[in-house]
Order: structure tokens, then sequence, then C-alpha cells
């Protein structure tokens, strides 16, 4: 279960760092040394134009978590009319994981994205044990994802 006392909210430009920092953690597995702030990965997933966070904080203040989509060059998967599919972008602060925040994110941003939207993907390294969770949030593995490693995954949101 999610902690009670974690507040959702949507992103401010103060929540930049903070997003930024997300996306480095978003880009590694397990204890791995986070890529630098301006590393191609990192900004290639930042949230482009139009798209705001879902930030997650705690009763603190604490922002402990985000979520948002963005559009990977080239695209993850692609829609039967040949649009690129929104792609997953989420962190949990280390420390704060395994207690249910990610879940939260995940089900605020499936409403949130359900209303534009029919299907998001996600890709995931065959490793991470984020891919139980996505499993359980409804997404399934269709193929090659980025990468050797990884696995394309697709949600149906509507
Ligand atoms: C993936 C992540 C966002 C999940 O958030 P969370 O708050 O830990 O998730 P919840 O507590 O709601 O759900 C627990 C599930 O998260 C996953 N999880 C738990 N610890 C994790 C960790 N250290 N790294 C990745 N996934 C983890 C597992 O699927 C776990 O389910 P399980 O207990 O059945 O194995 C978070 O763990 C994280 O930030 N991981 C590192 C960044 C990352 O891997 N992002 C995804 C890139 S594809």
């Amino acid at each position: 279960m999610a902690p009670q006392h974690t507040v959702l909210r949507a992103a401010t430009t103060e929540d930049d760092s903070f997003v930024i920092e997300m996306a480095r953690h978003a880009c590694v597995i397990e204890d791995r040394p986070l890529p630098d702030f301006d590393d191609d990965e990192v900004l290639e997933m930042l949230p482009p134009d139009g798209v705001v966070p879902i930030i997650a904080a705690d009763h603190s203040g604490t922002l402990v978590g985000a979520v948002w989509t963005y559009y990977g060059s080239p695209p993850l998967r692609c829609d039967a009319a040949g649009l690129p599919l929104p792609e997953l972008c989420i962190a949990v602060a280390p420390g704060r994981r395994g207690v249910g925040i990610g879940g939260m994110l995940l089900d605020a941003l499936f409403t949130d994205l359900a209303t534009t939207h029919d299907t998001m993907c996600t890709n995931v390294h065959v490793r991470n044990p984020a891919k139980r969770l996505y499993e359980r949030k409804g997404f399934r593995v269709v193929g090659q994802g980025n990468g050797p490693l990884g696995l394309a995954l697709i949600k149906d949101l509507r």
C-alpha cells in the first residue's frame, strides 16, 4: 500500500531540478552510477513541451518521486496510424522505493493519459525489477526494446 500521507500534484518549474534527478535515476538499474544531468539519455527522457510531470511528495513536502511521458527518438513503438506512442519515465527516490509510491504514480498517470491516448509504452531492462510492477499494472511485453537487453512493453489505457 502507498504511504497514507503521500500527495500527488502537477509539477511546476520549481520542480525542474528534481525532474532531472528522477530522469537520471530512470536511466539506470540497481546501484549503478547515475549518468550526468546533461547525458544524452537523460535529456531525451525529459518531459517535452506540453507534458507536465506528476510529482509525489511526502507529508513534510519532501519530493519522493515523479512520472511523465516523453517521445524517444526513434520511437519505441507506434500506433496503427504510425504515430509514436508516449513512453513512460518514472522514478522514486532511493530509500523511498518498494512501499507503493511508484504504483500510485502510475495509476495517476494512466488516469490523466487516458483522456488523450489509447495506448502507451515503455522500455525496461530485462533485469530491472520494475518489470514486475509494470506487468502488475497492465503492461505486456511486445518484443525487443532498446538495446540487446531492452524489452518493449505496451499498456492499453482505454
Ligand atoms: C521502478 C520504481 C519507479 C517503482 O517505484 P516503487 O515506489 O519502488 O514501486 P512500488 O513500491 O509501487 O512497487 C514495488 C515494485 O517496484 C519494483 N521495485 C521495487 N524496488 C525496486 C528498485 N529498487 N528498482 C526498480 N524497481 C523496483 C518491483 O516491481 C516491486 O514489485 P515487487 O515487490 O513485486 O518486486 C522505483 O523502484 C525506481 O525508481 N526504480 C529505479 C528507477 C527505475 O528503474 N525506473 C524505471 C525505468 S524503466
